[in-house]
């Protein structure tokens, strides 16, 4: 037995003594900085697609080591989905990076958010704005019927340093064609735009230099953005929330949130 399995079974055992506990089904590696992993769903949890919850693992000293994570899989989905960075030293992820399917993780069931359909006012067309692992509520959020019921047309851009980065996204996207739920929702309705900054691809640069010369509008055929038909939805860091609130502001779209729905919404990918 190596000694990290010994160290998983340790916590896994620790672990299934508390109340929260869910149970690791499946755990996908996309790059040394980036996984995915579900879990069974607790079956009181209720939430609306988009929505974060709080997770981790106990700490050394006993108590829980918490996280906020955006839920990655849709609402109606059996068990729950999370894409998660890995930081090196980062107390929760340096050890949640090797959870293994049958390990338990604590995961406290009281979704909130503000990246929610009740939170905009109805519109034509939805932009989805990602930056790094900022894509989890949208990888939710694209599986979801309601995203293509409210809407005529759904853009997602994600803004990664590398095609690495990527990847996660790309592989969801294309498979939601052939998904038997929202499969013919999605065809025609669905736009991806990915960028990236620091390894060549087909569309290079940052989304908001992309959109402040016009690139993105060109590229897609579109018209530019206006807030008789466009809604958006952006998670990031604070950094690029800040620039891209400024510039939803400038095409004249208001912030909302649940109690006061309006024409875009904003949520943190991480703090720092
Ligand atoms: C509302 C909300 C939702 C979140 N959803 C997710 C999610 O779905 N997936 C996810 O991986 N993280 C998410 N986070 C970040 C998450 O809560 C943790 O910060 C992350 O898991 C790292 O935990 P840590 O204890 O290892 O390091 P921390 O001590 O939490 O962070 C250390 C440093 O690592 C960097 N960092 C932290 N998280 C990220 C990240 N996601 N991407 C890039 N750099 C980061 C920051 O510079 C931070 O200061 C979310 C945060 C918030 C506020
Ligand atoms: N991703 C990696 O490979 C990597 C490797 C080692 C360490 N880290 C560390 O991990 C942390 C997070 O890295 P991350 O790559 O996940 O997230 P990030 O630094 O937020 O960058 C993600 C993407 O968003 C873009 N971006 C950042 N700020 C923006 C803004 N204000 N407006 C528009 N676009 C913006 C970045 O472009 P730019 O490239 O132009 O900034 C990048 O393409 C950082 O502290 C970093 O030092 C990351």
């Amino acid at each position: 037995m190596t000694e990290l399995t010994e160290l998983n079974q340790a916590t896994a055992t620790k672990i299934a003594t508390l109340p929260d506990a869910q149970t690791v089904t499946e755990v996908r590696h996309w790059s040394d900085r980036l996984f995915s992993f579900r879990v069974t769903r607790p079956r009181s949890l209720r939430f609306r697609s988009g929505e974060f919850v709080m997770i981790g693992l106990l700490g050394d000293n006993g108590k829980p080591l918490l996280r906020a994570y955006s839920i990655a899989s849709p609402s109606w989905d059996e068990e729950l989905e999370f894409y998660s960075i890995k930081v090196p030293d980062g107390p929760l992820t340096s050890r949640l990076q090797h959870i293994q399917p049958g390990d338990e993780i604590i995961l406290r069931p009281k979704p909130v958010g503000t990246l929610v359909h009740d939170a905009l006012l109805p519109g034509k067309r939805i932009w989805f704005f990602a930056t790094g692992t900022g894509f989890a509520p949208f990888a939710s959020l694209l599986r979801d019927p309601e995203t293509y019921e409210n809407y005529d047309e759904v853009i997602i851009t994600h803004t990664c340093r590398t095609v690495a980065g990527l990847e996660y996204g790309r592989q969801l996207i294309e498979k939601l064609e052939e998904d038997p739920l929202i499969g013919e929702m999605v065809a025609g309705k669905l736009r991806y735009y990915p960028t990236t900054t620091r390894e060549d691809s087909p569309h290079m640069g940052r989304i908001t230099t992309l959109l402040k010369d016009g690139t993105v509008f060109r590229d897609l055929g579109i018209d530019p953005i206006s807030p008789e038909t466009d809604r958006a939805m952006v998670c990031g860091s604070l950094n690029f929330n800040r620039d891209l609130k400024e510039l939803l502001e400038s095409y004249g779209l208001r912030e909302g949130a649940n109690s006061e729905p309006r024409e875009y919404v904003v949520e943190k990918a991480f703090v720092g």
